[in-house]
């Protein structure tokens, strides 16, 4: 984010902790509490939301050099992402043209070319397909109809995105948001650790724990609630994204401090919800990159990366390395207090206790999000 910008969030979120003024500009919202467990609105929020948007499924360092690759599944559907000789990043259905194989199995790797593992068609790593075995067995085959069916991709601020429906142009992302990106999570961000594992929540309360401040102090008291404000947070929609800023408890030094030294990612963290599958939590050198794939109504797959930036030439000192993985052993711990609630929510909406649940007035980011998401399945 640029300087102005990061002055005067810091402005408002200093204010904001000297008055202890919780935010009551929003509505208090009622959500029906079947939306986490009626099968066909899951099935529609994948249609018409994760299948039709642009997805994060890694980050560009993961693909740094021609050749590189890696799979991936996305709302279902098989990926592939290969950076082809000429430097172009490109996405596919990883699924053979032939007879449907999928075409490269491995999860990462460099190559010029993916030989299906079934009968050997070849295709190169720009996806055009390169060779079919006894071809004259294939009198119709029109060789350059047959490339891997290619997906809507996107590198932007060093992460990669990908739309998982062929021939769909879905909504850019935010030139806003994208230049924000690029400040805040600098110009190499590499992952030196990741744990994937799957949760019994929907995903949407998933999201929703990362938009709102009013759990932190209560559900994080044993881990990071101590250096935070309590649901002080501040919060600004950019597109379908939305921007928090949770102010830590040291920001009060600030206001004796002269404004050249105000440091956003000292005394807050800075929480990207990227519409509609990741959250960016910032923190002071390094971020935690979290991936969702929403895989049953109940169930959601969560992958949690810990992304430093890697130096310009050579490897990142032994002692950075240690320090992320240690970090995220941290996040880790945090963010299991936010899942297991989640799991422990699933649970409780198998029982009549709520018809509905309750957004407060200070968390309008939340009733905000979902407008716009039921605005998406419209
Ligand atoms: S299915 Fe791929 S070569 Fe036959
Ligand atoms: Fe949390």
């Amino acid at each position: 984010m640029n300087r102005d910008k990061e002055l005067d969030l810091l402005a408002a979120s200093l204010k904001r902790t000297l008055d202890k003024e919780r935010p009551l500009d929003g509505e208090e919202t009622l959500v029906p509490t079947t939306d986490y467990t009626d099968a066909a609105r899951f099935e529609r929020e994948r249609e018409r939301v994760f299948r039709r948007e642009l997805n994060v499924v890694t980050l560009s360092s993961a693909l740094a050099e021609p050749g590189d690759f890696i799979t991936a599944e996305v709302v279902g559907a098989p990926v592939l992402v290969s950076r082809g000789d000429d430097g172009q990043l490109r996405a596919f259905l990883n699924v053979c043209r032939h007879r449907g194989a999928t075409v490269e199995p491995r999860a990462s790797g460099r190559c010029k070319r993916f030989v299906c593992p079934y009968h050997a068609w070849t295709y190169n790593n720009d996806g055009s397909l390169h060779k079919v075995r006894h071809k004259d067995g294939f009198p119709t085959l029109q060789p350059q109809d047959h490339g891997l069916v290619e997906l809507r991709c996107v590198e932007a601020a060093g992460l990669v995105f990908v739309c998982p429906t062929p021939g769909l142009e879905p909504e850019p992302l935010p030139a806003a948001l994208v230049g924000e990106l690029e400040q805040m999570l600098g110009p190499r961000p590499t992952a030196y650790a990741r744990t994937a594992r799957d949760w019994a929540a929907n995903w949407k309360i998933i999201v929703e724990g990362g938009i709102e401040s009013y759990h932190f102090s209560v559900a994080h008291e044993q881990t990071i609630a101590p250096f935070f404000t309590d649901t002080l947070s501040t919060w600004e929609a950019i597109g379908s994204h939305t921007r928090t800023v949770l102010p830590k408890r040291s920001i009060a030094s600030l206001a004796e401090r002269p404004k050249d030294e105000w440091r956003i990612r000292e005394h807050t963290h800075v929480v990207y919800t990227i519409h509609p599958n990741a959250l960016i939590l910032t923190q002071k050198t390094h971020f935690d990159l979290i991936l969702m794939t929403p895989v049953a109504v109940d169930r959601t797959r969560i992958e949690v990366l810990t992304v430093g930036n890697a130096p310009e030439s050579g490897e990142v000192s032994e002692r950075a390395r240690a320090f992320l993985q240690q970090n995220h052993g941290f996040s880790l711990l945090t963010l299991d207090e936010d899942f297991e609630i989640g799991e422990q929510i699933q649970r409780g909406l198998a029982t009549p206790a709520n018809t509905h649940f309750r957004f407060a007035r200070f968390e309008d980011a939340l009733s905000a999000w979902r407008a716009r998401l039921e605005a998406a399945l419209e």
